[in-house]
């Protein structure tokens, strides 16, 4: 029994103490009302006894038989009206005991409007913020893993044609002028490619730590953005990618390390490569407001899985596409995107599907009255 119009509990002990009073008066009334009736007819009988006197029952008994009576009826009423509660607070120390030894998938029954069923909301949201911990721990320690094989593959792979070639050339003692250039060229770039990973995963943890100093100017995302544009066009070529870049015409401004968000904007290019070779075509918006600016980096070709959207942010995670196709990588990329972009107080989303990729950047403008933004 419940009274669900008292919310607070303390208030509905109060009540029931209150009922159970009330009740247990109702009660004495009618046992002192039987006592009369009996007394009157023992007295009509001439019975006598020990409780029993010429003058009715005596008092000591009488008083005996009002504490018991008055007692009993207490407990039990007030018992009554708090078996509900109990049983409810006896199921919630039963889940608390399930979620201390780990069962973090069944949520308790909400029942009512009362604190206690504010204590299973609460208990079961903290449920749920656990399993999430976990998850998202699970899932760390999974990329982490992917990391580590990723990492010793892409580094073993260009080594062990560096080693190879490096071979052939201190070996063969007649190879002619040209092919030694060749091979000379070839293990140039893998030892490049090899610098390129290794700044990159020192770039990535120097993010991670904020060891990095940033070192803001006040810059025209335009021309940075035209700068890229050319420094990547031999890629482009290479690719047959048609590049189209929208823009409003004359400089958008925005205060930014020049070097970071070269290196944001490069990443999101350098993608839209890598998985838009296909859709041969990439599309560069670049739509300031009155406070922000955002840039859409458009790719055709490959759709990232809806379930993988969340993740891709995430250090060390490759969808499972990338990894199939070994499209090379350690997905580092975007983890580094969205922490420049988070150091410059910008925000980046992503959206996929047969339409295209879309990977938007929010960049706060350059205020020219507010001086000192609050960048870390
Ligand atoms: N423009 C894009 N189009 C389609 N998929 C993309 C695009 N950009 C990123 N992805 C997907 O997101 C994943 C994560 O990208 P991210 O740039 O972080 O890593 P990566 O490109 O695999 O490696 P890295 O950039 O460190 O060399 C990629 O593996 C790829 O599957
Ligand atoms: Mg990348």
């Amino acid at each position: 029994m419940k009274l669900s119009f008292v919310k607070n509990y303390s208030q509905r002990i109060i009540t029931y103490l209150i009922i159970s009073g009330l009740v247990t008066l109702l009660v004495e009334g009618f046992i002192i009302f039987s006592l009369r009736g009996m007394e009157n007819y023992f007295r009509r009988t001439g019975y006598r006894s020990a409780m029993f006197g010429p003058d009715g029952m005596r008092p000591e008994y009488r008083m005996m038989i009002l504490i018991m009576f008055g007692i009993i009826t207490f407990i039990l009423c007030f018992y009554i009206w708090m078996r509900d509660t109990i049983s409810y607070l006896n199921l919630i120390i039963r889940k608390v005991k399930d979620i201390s030894e780990g069962d973090f998938d069944h949520p308790i029954e909400v029942r009512g409007n009362d604190e206690f069923a504010s204590m299973a909301q609460n208990l079961n949201q903290m449920q749920k913020n656990i399993k999430d911990i976990m998850e998202r721990e699970r899932l760390a320690e999974h990329t982490k893993n992917d990391l580590v094989s990723s990492v010793a593959h892409d580094i073993r792979t260009p080594l062990t044609s560096i080693l190879g070639y490096l071979g052939w050339v201190r070996e063969k003692k007649d190879m002619d002028d040209a092919t030694r250039d060749k091979y000379i060229e070839i293990v140039y770039d893998k030892a490049k490619r090899l610098e390129q990973l290794t700044n990159e995963l020192f770039g990535f943890v120097k993010l991670e730590h904020n060891e990095l100093k940033l070192q803001i100017t006040r810059l025209d995302l335009i021309q940075l953005m035209e700068q890229m544009l050319d420094e990547m066009t031999p890629s482009f070529v290479k690719y047959g990618i048609e590049v189209e870049f929208h823009h409003p015409g004359n400089s958008v401004w925005i205060e930014a390390d020049g070097e970071l968000m070269a290196r944001l904007f490069g990443n999101l290019l350098n993608n839209a490569i890598k998985y838009g070779k296909e859709g041969k075509q990439i599309l560069i918006k670049m739509e300031p407001g009155t406070d922000w600016v955002v840039t859409k980096v458009v790719n055709y070709g490959h759709v990232i899985p809806k379930e993988e959207l969340d993740s891709i942010f995430l250090k060390f995670y490759r969808t499972e596409q990338s990894r199939s196709r070994n499209t090379g990588g350690t997905g580092l990329g975007l983890a580094i995107v969205w922490q420049i972009a988070q150091l410059h107080n910008g925000t980046i989303r992503v959206k996929s599907d047969l339409q295209g990729t879309v990977f938007e950047v929010d960049l706060p403008l350059y205020q020219s009255g507010k001086k000192g933004r609050n960048l870390r």
